[in-house]
């Protein structure tokens, strides 16, 4: 076997050195080759929100497994679809009445741009075909994500030649809870840009509340409201980029209740089938929809992949929301908050320059990402697998954890600082 036939994700394959084989995995812990367990502090990049090997989930891909694996959804209609359609309408904010599947989390965003451009194009209104987007955000790894997501500073700046030109407004960056003048400031720069730009717009992207991969940044649910009130004012579409943020993440369902904030298009992945098989949903009001359902074949939408509404990733879903509601999901982030707060807000050290919680999310910024250096092993030699990406350090665990499990990752997260 060659040693790097696998060629692994953001790493420098010179340097890079994986120690850990998963083998199995139960509930929060991952099992490895060599007999240590470790808990997970990031639920696979947050998608494992009901844990690994789930019995319910287990047997809703094994029971659909012998119906059917797949089948397209060109000319040809399944069941776990439908349902998963349907279902999503029905727990999704109100007006939110079409739901569009494809494969991950960055296609649901392309899917998404694609829906807002074609939405105006399909009325006339040609010029609308740029995005506006936030500083510091991350939409994913395609081509159109990367053209909204932060193009500075960034991981994919050395793309910005071939991409999409977008427009980009300040990060909200007012803290929470809000500063008023701030959040004053942050709200007129983005209404000068809606003023500025309005005609070539299509639609305003945001990961709403907390900016996911951009440096987990919690703004207020008063900047999306007056995001809101502006697309309705100039006719841009808003995007909610709900990947990170959608089943529960910030302590509601969806990002967009808890900021009581209807988007026209919503975009939901990881969490939707929970690292079981990979899935997006892209949801779009009955205003949406309607600009595209016209005798005019050239007015449908353009777009299909070949996994949308696969039928296991559907039955997995549905199982998933189902075990969401009747185990009392949102009572669970509650108390994951509740300690990560008393865990974690009043931890102090020289090398940290803040430490935020929402919702189950907490994450340590630091001062400079060599603080940070060695903190991997530190933390698996206690148990616990962190990943941390440049000045963060976070946890994003799976809802199922148990209050000892969350303070061996706290322990671990802070007790680094005072080894240092
Ligand atoms: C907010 C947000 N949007 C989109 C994506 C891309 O999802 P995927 O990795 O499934 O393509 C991510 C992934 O981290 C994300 O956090």
């Amino acid at each position: 076997m060659h040693p790097q036939a696998l060629w692994y994700p953001y790493a420098q394959m010179k340097n890079l050195e994986i120690n850990h084989e998963v083998v199995s995995a139960k509930g929060v812990t991952l099992q490895l080759a060599n007999g240590q367990s470790l808990i997970d502090a990031v639920a696979s990049w947050w998608c494992v929100i009901h844990g690994y090997n789930h019995p319910k989930l287990n047997s809703a891909v094994t029971e659909q497994l012998h119906n059917v694996a797949h089948v397209m959804l060109g000319g040809l209609k399944n069941r776990p679809a439908d349902e998963l359609a349907q279902k999503l309408v029905d727990i999704t904010p109100e007006g939110l009445n079409h739901v569009f599947f494809s494969d991950s989390g960055s296609v649901g965003v392309e899917v998404a741009l694609k829906m807002a451009i074609q939405y105006w194009q399909n009325q006339g209104k040609t010029q609308k075909q740029r995005i506006l987007t936030l500083k510091k955000a991350y939409h994913g790894d395609t081509t159109g994500c990367m053209s909204v997501s932060d193009c500075d500073e960034g991981m994919h700046h050395m793309f910005n030649g071939v991409l999409m030109p977008q427009i980009f407004a300040p990060q909200p960056c007012h803290g929470s809870p809000a500063d008023e003048a701030k959040l004053n400031q942050e709200t007129e720069a983005l209404s000068q840009l809606f003023e500025q730009h309005h005609e070539e717009l299509a639609a305003f992207i945001v990961e709403p509340l907390v900016q996911g991969a951009g440096g987990f940044n919690i703004y207020s649910e008063r900047y999306l409201k007056a995001a809101k009130a502006l697309c309705k004012q100039y006719q841009v579409l808003l995007i909610f980029d709900e990947v990170a943020t959608g089943f529960g993440r910030t302590g509601e369902m969806f990002a967009a209740e808890k900021a009581q904030v209807t988007p026209d298009i919503m975009v939901l992945s990881k969490g939707l089938t929970a690292g079981y098989l990979s899935h997006a949903a892209t949801l779009a009001t009955t205003q949406v929809f309607n600009g595209f359902y016209d005798d005019d074949a050239s007015k449908a939408f353009m777009h299909g992949p070949t996994y949308m509404g696969n039928p296991l990733a559907c039955a997995v879903a549905l199982a998933g929301i189902e075990l969401f509601e009747q185990e009392n999901y949102l009572q669970k982030i509650n108390d994951i908050e509740k300690q990560l707060k008393r865990e974690l807000l009043s931890f102090t050290h020289p090398s940290i320059r803040e430490v935020r919680v929402l919702g189950a999310i907490a994450v340590i910024e630091v001062h400079d990402a060599s603080s940070l250096k060695g903190i991997q092993d530190f933390a698996a030699n206690r148990g616990v697998w962190l990943r941390p990406f440049e000045n963060y350090l976070y946890t994003m665990p799976a809802y199922i954890i148990k209050p000892e499990e969350l303070s061996a990752i706290t322990q671990a997260m802070t007790e680094w600082f005072l080894n240092e």
